[in-house]
């Protein structure tokens, strides 16, 4: 029998900007991804734009009763920072109102909101100003904090400061995948650096004011595999460690940076810029849990020092001969992994409370799983979960401090370029009519999390 902890957390995860919908009503001002897609179309799958997601803000009630019927004790979403601060200044009392609904009928039906405020959704007016490359920046979203803290305290108990941080950084200054779409190392760890003190002056400010509960952040981390034991190898495993974990992980935790990061960013010649009083502040100020977001491991070798891209130097990405891929996402299925986090957790980071935040399996064209009924048997997804929580329980009982399981995601949501492409959800929606069907998946979580043990595949 594999059971889990007591009080263990099992739901799921989504965002605002993914699942919301109502983009341009409500007094929601634009975010960067409104901007984009008016801008870029032709950028987004199927030029679905963030208009098309789930619908959340007119479906909520009836998705919230869903969850109950799935079994959730708990639901992560994010605030819209765009929704709730058009401004930047004026509260939008109609966000507060939705909000403050959307927090209050999930407790009443049960479901704890661990409430999330920023996926990766930039307000347009502060991406004009140069979003995370301007230090102005960490100053509202500070106030942004205060502001939600203030106007939902009472209802949510805990707190995220961002999901995957490291995500626009790397998809944004390293990449052409966000806004801005440049590759410039040295913008980087600015915009990484000042999205750090955002998340450091929120969790202050939470803690200053005394409010209940707890505050944390969400990281996606990578175990870094190397391709063999040689010291190249080895090295190139740690530079990917480093640049992709813990950048994020070892200040949020451990209130320090990495010795590594430092002298990468001396033999890189990057220049960030600080506040005398950033660092104190950054060791006052460790979270109380972490949300960790686990999809695939980085399978790395020794870098090609003639390649023209900078962290090529370091690290290279290969295909492992025993990988077992997930072909719709191109992301390779390696469930030991999670056991890995599991004990790194334990042994590096002192055992802080965490949970794994998202995990899921994206695939595409799900329709042709569809039995007579009509319902998609997703075994598939069924398996994915299964497998990785007979890790994550290996972990847990050799003593890793991990208390709940959350699946990307709930209903098939919109998703940044990709929109829906590949479908996550326990939940299928029907884009056309916007009519929601539960798949397999959904039948299975409701067994998991109402037994609290992990139940036969089915
Ligand atoms: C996570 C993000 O990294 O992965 C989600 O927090 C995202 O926002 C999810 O949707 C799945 O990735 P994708 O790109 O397939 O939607």
């Amino acid at each position: 029998m594999m059971k889990f902890p007591d009080g263990f957390l099992w739901g799921a995860a989504s965002s605002g900007p993914q699942m919301e919908g109502a983009g341009s009503s409500g007094g929601k001002a634009q975010n960067v991804w409104d901007y984009w897609f008016q801008k870029e179309s032709v950028r987004f799958f199927q030029q679905i734009g963030p208009e098309e997601t789930s619908g959340f803000y007119a479906h909520y009630k009836e998705d919230i009763d869903t969850m109950k019927q799935t079994g959730f004790n708990s639901f992560r979403t994010s605030i819209s920072w765009a929704r709730l601060l058009p401004d930047g200044i004026q509260v939008n009392e109609e966000a507060v109102a939705f909000y403050r609904d959307v927090f209050k009928r999930l407790d009443e039906s049960g479901i704890k909101p661990i409430v999330n405020l920023f996926h990766f959704d930039m307000p347009f007016r502060l991406y004009e100003k140069g979003g995370w490359d301007n230090r102005e920046v960490v100053d509202e979203f500070e106030f942004y904090a205060k502001v939600a803290f203030e106007r939902f305290g009472d209802l949510v108990e805990e707190w995220v400061t961002f999901n995957e941080p490291i995500v626009p950084i790397e998809m944004g200054y390293l990449n052409d995948k966000h806004l801005p779409g440049v590759f410039d190392l040295n913008r980087a760890f600015q915009a990484g650096y000042h999205t750090l003190m955002a998340h450091v002056k929120a969790v202050r400010a939470f803690k200053d004011r005394n409010h209940r509960g707890k505050i944390g952040i969400i990281l996606n981390l990578t175990p870094s595999y190397p391709r063999s034991d040689t010291p190249k190898d080895l090295e190139a495993a740690m530079w990917a460690d480093v640049l992709y974990n813990r950048s994020f992980l070892d200040p949020v935790v451990k209130g320090e940076f990495p010795e590594e990061l430092l002298s990468f960013i001396e033999q890189e010649h990057i220049h960030v810029r600080y506040f005398p009083g950033d660092f104190q502040l950054l060791k006052d100020s460790p979270v109380d849990f972490l949300g960790v977001n686990y999809y695939q491991p980085r399978r790395v070798q020794a870098g090609a020092p003639a390649s023209t891209n900078t962290l090529d130097h370091y690290f290279e990405p290969y295909q492992w001969d025993g990988a077992k891929m997930n072909p719709h996402r191109g992301w390779e299925i390696y469930e030991k992994g999670m056991y890995d986090i599991a004990l790194t957790i334990r042994d590096q980071y002192g055992n802080i409370p965490w949970y794994i935040a998202e995990n899921g399996m994206g695939v595409e064209g799900e329709s042709r799983f569809r039995d007579s009924s009509g319902m998609i048997q997703d075994s598939y997804r069924i398996e994915f979960m299964s497998n990785h929580l007979k890790w994550l329980h290996k972990g847990i009982e050799e003593g890793s401090n991990c208390y709940g399981y959350h699946v990307w995601t709930f209903i098939d949501n919109w998703s940044w370029l990709n929109e829906y492409k590949n479908r996550y959800g326990l939940v299928e929606l029907d884009l056309k009519t916007g009519r929601r069907y539960k798949k397999k998946s959904a039948g299975w979580f409701k067994a998991l999390a109402e037994s609290n043990q992990l139940p036969d595949l089915g």
